[in-house]
Protein backbone atom coordinates (compact mmCIF):
# COMPACT_ATOMS: atom_id res chain seq x y z
CA UNK A 1 0.00 0.00 0.00
CA UNK A 2 1.06 3.78 -1.14
CA UNK A 3 1.63 5.77 2.02
CA UNK A 4 -0.30 9.42 1.78
CA UNK A 5 1.30 11.79 0.33
CA UNK A 6 0.17 15.83 0.23
CA UNK A 7 1.36 19.01 -1.81
CA UNK A 8 2.84 21.90 0.10
CA UNK A 9 4.16 25.43 -1.15
CA UNK A 10 5.65 28.18 0.31
CA UNK A 11 4.21 30.96 -1.00
CA UNK A 12 6.16 33.72 -2.90
CA UNK A 13 6.29 35.68 0.45
CA UNK A 14 7.45 32.89 2.54
CA UNK A 15 10.45 32.39 -0.24
CA UNK A 16 10.87 36.23 0.01
CA UNK A 17 11.27 36.49 3.66
CA UNK A 18 13.66 33.45 4.13
CA UNK A 19 11.03 30.92 5.02
CA UNK A 20 11.68 27.80 3.50
CA UNK A 21 14.14 26.12 5.47
CA UNK A 22 11.95 26.35 8.81
CA UNK A 23 9.17 25.03 6.68
CA UNK A 24 10.82 22.24 5.47
CA UNK A 25 12.32 21.97 9.47
CA UNK A 26 8.69 21.51 11.14
CA UNK A 27 7.43 18.83 8.07
CA UNK A 28 10.68 17.04 9.08
CA UNK A 29 10.39 17.48 12.98
CA UNK A 30 6.57 16.51 12.72
CA UNK A 31 7.81 13.16 10.97
CA UNK A 32 6.78 13.45 6.96
CA UNK A 33 9.48 12.15 4.40
CA UNK A 34 10.44 14.83 2.05
CA UNK A 35 9.58 13.33 -1.63
CA UNK A 36 9.99 16.19 -4.29
CA UNK A 37 10.94 19.66 -4.60
CA UNK A 38 11.22 22.08 -6.69
CA UNK A 39 11.67 26.03 -6.29
CA UNK A 40 9.85 27.90 -9.47
CA UNK A 41 7.88 30.64 -10.72
CA UNK A 42 4.39 29.39 -11.66
CA UNK A 43 2.73 31.72 -14.43
CA UNK A 44 -1.34 32.67 -13.98
CA UNK A 45 -2.70 29.86 -16.12
CA UNK A 46 -0.98 27.53 -13.64
CA UNK A 47 -2.16 29.69 -10.60
CA UNK A 48 -5.73 29.87 -11.94
CA UNK A 49 -5.91 25.96 -12.36
CA UNK A 50 -4.73 25.26 -8.92
CA UNK A 51 -7.22 27.58 -7.14
CA UNK A 52 -10.09 26.50 -9.99
CA UNK A 53 -12.30 25.99 -7.57
CA UNK A 54 -12.10 29.61 -5.92
CA UNK A 55 -12.15 31.13 -9.41
CA UNK A 56 -15.73 33.13 -8.23
CA UNK A 57 -14.37 34.40 -5.26
CA UNK A 58 -14.14 38.27 -5.55
CA UNK A 59 -10.13 37.38 -3.95
CA UNK A 60 -9.45 35.18 -6.90
CA UNK A 61 -7.79 37.90 -8.90
CA UNK A 62 -5.68 39.58 -5.90
CA UNK A 63 -4.66 35.88 -5.27
CA UNK A 64 -3.54 34.84 -8.72
CA UNK A 65 -1.22 37.95 -8.94
CA UNK A 66 0.18 37.11 -5.71
CA UNK A 67 1.11 33.54 -6.08
CA UNK A 68 2.63 34.90 -9.65
CA UNK A 69 4.90 37.45 -7.51
CA UNK A 70 8.03 35.40 -7.06
CA UNK A 71 8.92 32.13 -7.12
CA UNK A 72 7.29 29.36 -5.04
CA UNK A 73 8.73 26.39 -3.62
CA UNK A 74 6.59 23.32 -4.17
CA UNK A 75 7.05 20.28 -2.23
CA UNK A 76 5.86 16.40 -2.25
CA UNK A 77 5.71 15.23 1.22
CA UNK A 78 4.14 12.00 2.32
CA UNK A 79 3.96 9.97 5.88
CA UNK A 80 0.35 8.97 7.48
CA UNK A 81 -2.63 11.05 7.36
CA UNK A 82 -0.10 13.50 5.24
CA UNK A 83 -3.03 15.81 4.40
CA UNK A 84 -4.69 16.24 7.67
CA UNK A 85 -0.84 16.34 9.39
CA UNK A 86 -0.23 18.83 7.57
CA UNK A 87 -3.28 21.26 7.25
CA UNK A 88 -2.81 20.69 11.06
CA UNK A 89 0.87 21.90 11.02
CA UNK A 90 0.01 24.51 8.81
CA UNK A 91 -2.66 26.46 11.11
CA UNK A 92 -5.72 27.79 9.69
CA UNK A 93 -6.50 29.85 6.63
CA UNK A 94 -6.68 32.84 8.40
CA UNK A 95 -3.56 33.70 10.47
CA UNK A 96 -5.56 35.91 12.71
CA UNK A 97 -7.37 32.42 14.26
CA UNK A 98 -4.34 30.24 13.59
CA UNK A 99 -2.56 29.13 16.52
CA UNK A 100 0.64 29.89 17.81
CA UNK A 101 3.02 27.18 17.42
CA UNK A 102 1.34 26.00 13.61
CA UNK A 103 3.25 28.09 10.35
CA UNK A 104 0.50 30.24 9.95
CA UNK A 105 0.34 31.31 13.65
CA UNK A 106 3.67 32.04 13.75
CA UNK A 107 5.11 33.14 10.76
CA UNK A 108 1.52 35.75 9.14
CA UNK A 109 -0.19 38.03 9.80
CA UNK A 110 -3.14 38.54 6.94
CA UNK A 111 -4.99 35.89 5.10
CA UNK A 112 -3.90 37.51 1.72
CA UNK A 113 -0.40 36.43 2.17
CA UNK A 114 -0.36 33.27 4.47
CA UNK A 115 3.07 32.06 3.83
CA UNK A 116 1.97 28.49 2.81
CA UNK A 117 -0.29 26.24 0.75
CA UNK A 118 -1.59 22.47 1.85
CA UNK A 119 -3.86 20.45 -0.11
CA UNK A 120 -7.22 19.82 1.63
CA UNK A 121 -7.99 16.31 0.64
CA UNK A 122 -6.16 13.44 -0.96
CA UNK A 123 -7.68 14.31 -4.18
CA UNK A 124 -6.80 17.56 -3.62
CA UNK A 125 -3.17 16.40 -3.07
CA UNK A 126 -3.02 13.91 -6.08
CA UNK A 127 -3.96 16.73 -8.62
CA UNK A 128 -1.83 19.53 -7.42
CA UNK A 129 1.25 17.29 -7.51
CA UNK A 130 -0.02 16.20 -11.20
CA UNK A 131 -0.30 19.99 -12.24
CA UNK A 132 3.33 21.03 -10.58
CA UNK A 133 5.02 17.86 -10.63
CA UNK A 134 3.56 16.05 -13.57
CA UNK A 135 1.30 13.10 -13.69
CA UNK A 136 2.79 9.77 -12.50
CA UNK A 137 5.16 12.26 -10.13
CA UNK A 138 3.97 11.42 -7.05
CA UNK A 139 4.23 7.51 -7.33
CA UNK A 140 7.81 7.84 -9.02
CA UNK A 141 8.75 10.02 -5.98
CA UNK A 142 7.32 7.27 -3.51
CA UNK A 143 9.06 4.25 -5.30
CA UNK A 144 12.47 6.55 -4.76
CA UNK A 145 12.32 7.76 -1.82
CA UNK A 146 14.26 6.71 1.40
CA UNK A 147 11.94 6.87 4.42
CA UNK A 148 13.87 9.44 7.01
CA UNK A 149 11.10 8.31 9.94
CA UNK A 150 10.74 5.12 10.62
P1 LIG B 1 -8.64 28.20 0.90
O1 LIG B 1 -8.42 27.01 0.01
O2 LIG B 1 -10.02 28.46 1.39
O3 LIG B 1 -7.69 28.12 2.20
P2 LIG B 1 -6.45 27.17 2.52
O4 LIG B 1 -5.24 27.77 1.89
O5 LIG B 1 -6.35 27.17 4.03
O6 LIG B 1 -6.77 25.79 1.98
O7 LIG B 1 -8.14 29.51 0.17
C1 LIG B 1 -6.97 29.50 -0.62
C2 LIG B 1 -6.20 30.77 -0.36
O8 LIG B 1 -6.97 31.89 -0.77
C3 LIG B 1 -5.89 31.03 1.11
O9 LIG B 1 -4.76 30.30 1.56
C4 LIG B 1 -5.68 32.51 1.12
C5 LIG B 1 -6.63 33.02 0.06
N1 LIG B 1 -7.86 33.58 0.65
C6 LIG B 1 -8.01 34.94 0.69
O10 LIG B 1 -7.13 35.70 0.24
N2 LIG B 1 -9.17 35.47 1.25
C7 LIG B 1 -10.13 34.67 1.78
O11 LIG B 1 -11.16 35.19 2.29
C8 LIG B 1 -9.96 33.24 1.72
C9 LIG B 1 -11.01 32.32 2.27
C10 LIG B 1 -8.81 32.74 1.14
MG1 LIG C 1 -7.40 25.23 0.11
Amino acid sequence: MQVEQTFVMVKPDGVKRGLIGPIITRFEQKGFTLAAISLRSIDRALAERHYGELKEKPFFGELVSYLTSGPVCAMIWQGEHAVENARSIIGKTNPVEATPGTIRGDFAMDIAGNIVHGSDSPSSAEREIGLFFGSGAGAAAAASTVPTHL
